[in-house]
């Protein structure tokens, strides 16, 4: 495995296993991995000849600068995890390397950046978006793994893809939980050990309410996970949308689409942890 911090040099070497015919997965991360990247870097291990898995905390999509300030930066522990995945290059980058200038492109995917965290976090995707076009266009991979934790992400990527004409597939990963039902997550190494009891009420809640919702309307069940959120200790729930899981629009009744999603952003202390569950899939 090669750790790579420039563009130029991660061009050339892609650019020598291309013109073999070998094909590129991407796993783009801000780093501080767990088994939910692990995954996948297996599946795209599995799926291509490369993989290239870029390690980049991307200051453009953090509309809060303290919580880029404790976003967690761990690369030497990170490299010693991805070398025992196979992966084949560590992309890790400066912020001068990402932005020699200030990115001043602007994306809008409305009305799916405009709900959830598009409406709690301004300028969120829009820097997702910068920094993932730019990786795109760095590695030109044939294939590229976001975790469906980030539900909206995942949709937004898709449809950005689709807009720019980016000749690459992109694969969804399931959730990975640890064995108490908690989603793996990056901000979960900042929760001292009280908040993370207090954060199981999240999924025991996303879990109950999905047995709760085949007898009960989509209003009846936003309740049900609204009060159990409240009642929780140590929680402060910031919104639960039910929504349809293409367009990521709230739906109002359960026949309204066959495909929907519960998606949640919780406080837990100060740390803001967000999960999803299916209700119906496709
Ligand atoms: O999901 C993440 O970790 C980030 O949003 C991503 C896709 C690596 C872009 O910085």
């Amino acid at each position: 495995m090669k750790v790579i911090e420039t563009i130029k040099e991660l061009r050339a070497e892609l650019d020598a296993l291309r013109s073999l015919g070998k094909t590129v997965g991407l796993v783009p991360t801000m780093g501080a991995l767990h088994a939910g990247h692990v995954s996948l870097v297996r599946r795209s291990v599995a799926d291509n000849d490369a993989t290239v898995v870029s390690v980049f905390v991307n200051p453009t999509q953090f509309n809060d600068k303290s919580d880029l300030e404790k976003y967690p930066r761990t690369l030497e522990a990170d490299c010693h995890l991805l070398e025992a995945q196979d992966a084949t290059f560590v992309f890790a980058p400066s912020v001068a390397e990402m932005y020699p200038e200030p990115d001043t492109r602007s994306f809008s995917f409305a009305p799916l950046d405009t709900v959830m965290e598009g409406a709690f976090r301004p300028g969120h995707f829009n820097g997702v978006c910068q920094i993932v076009s730019k990786l795109f266009e760095a590695v030109r991979p044939d294939r590229a793994y976001f975790g469906e934790k980030d539900f909206q992400q995942l949709a937004i990527i898709r449809a950005m893809v689709r807009r720019c004409k980016y000749p690459l597939e992109v694969v969804g990963c399931p959730i990975v939980r640890e064995d108490d039902g908690l989603a793996m997550s990056s901000r979960n190494t900042r929760l001292s050990a009280a908040e993370r009891e207090n954060a199981l009420n999240i999924s025991r809640t996303l879990y109950k309410s999905r047995n709760f919702a085949a007898a009960h309307t989509v209003s009846e069940t936003q309740k049900m996970v609204e009060d159990a959120i409240a009642a929780a200790p140590g929680l402060r729930l910031e919104y639960f949308q039910i929504v349809d899981g293409n367009t990521l629009q709230p739906i109002a009744n359960w026949a309204d689409t066959p495909y929907a999603v519960g998606c949640i952003t919780v406080f837990c202390g100060d740390v803001r942890l967000i999960d999803n569950i299916k209700y119906k899939e496709e």
